[in-house]
């Protein structure tokens, strides 16, 4: 079992997928876990695995209560959190116009203000401290633009600008701040996005499982890396996005989405 630097965390998102894989980490190897989420009989579930470790926070990240609740318990300077998951997330797949645009404002609040409001709650909790963990989930979907995901890698292109300026800006300072972006992973998000027809369009080998990811932005946080990429395939494909001219990156993102 992995041994963390973290003595207490706080992972958005940890009802289902990625998140749920990591407060299983987590909480697996005795480090209090606050889990965030709206579906509170998924939270309970989880938390009753772990008795005592872990603390259920049940909030909509998207409603100004729900953001609030979170914020204060990150803030709380009586029960300090180490490390800070901001890991909730969707996406909607479509043709952005014809897509519902309330639908489309969600997802920015969700992937892009709650993300950026506990990112700054957990480092102006942390920096004075000096000492903390700050793991943004991303996507590789950051690094190009990505047609008929077109908000979704828009927001994830945000997170990881917003997550590698905060890198440097925490640097010295004792605490690690790190974008994770993980390829395909199996998990609801397929279903959340409408995104299904992705597990017959892409070949066996190209999806991670939650586990996987969580074990890579856990270490890799814990490594103070800026930047995390699970599994040798999407750390070849950022690494060749990084050298394609913008102008066939871009068109090559198209063509794939016309299949
Ligand atoms: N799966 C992939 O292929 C993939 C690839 C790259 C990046 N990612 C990113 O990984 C992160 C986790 O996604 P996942 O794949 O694990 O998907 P998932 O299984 O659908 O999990 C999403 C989590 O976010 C929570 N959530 C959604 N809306 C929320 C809201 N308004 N307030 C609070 N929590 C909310 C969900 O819980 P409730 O519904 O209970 O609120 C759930 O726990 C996301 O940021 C996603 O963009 C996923």
């Amino acid at each position: 079992m992995a041994t963390f630097p973290f003595s207490s965390a706080l992972v958005t998102g940890a009802s289902s997928g990625i998140g749920e894989a990591m407060v299983e980490l987590l909480a697996g190897t005795g480090i209090h876990t606050v889990v965030v989420a709206r579906r509170s009989d998924r939270l309970d579930e989880l938390a009753a695995r772990f008795a005592a470790d872990v603390e259920v926070l049940v909030a909509d990240l998207t409603t100004s209560k729900g953001l609030a609740k979170v914020v204060a318990r990150v803030a709380d300077p009586d029960r300090p959190i180490d490390l800070v998951v901001n890991n909730a997330g969707f996406g909607t797949s479509g043709v952005f116009h014809e897509l519902d645009a309330d639908r489309l404002q969600g997802e920015i609040d969700l992937n892009i203000a709650a993300l950026t409001r506990l990112s700054h709650a957990a480092l102006a909790a942390m920096v004075p401290r000096g000492r903390g963990y700050l793991l943004n989930v991303s996507s590789v979907a950051s690094f190009q633009p990505a047609p008929k995901l077109a908000v979704y890698a828009a927001t994830k292109a945000y997170v990881t600008s917003l997550t590698e300026s905060l890198h440097e800006e925490a640097r010295g300072t004792g605490v690690h701040v790190t974008a994770l972006c993980p390829g395909l992973t199996r998990t609801e998000f397929q279903s959340v996005s409408n995104t299904e027809g992705y597990s017959t369009q892409y070949p066996g080998f190209a999806w991670l499982t939650s586990q996987e990811v969580a074990v890579g932005g856990l270490r890799d946080v814990a490594k103070g890396k800026a930047l995390s990429v699970p599994g040798a395939l999407y750390k070849g494909m950022v690494g060749a996005v990084g050298v394609t001219p913008r102008g066939v990156a871009r068109r090559l993102a198209g063509l794939v989405q016309r299949g």
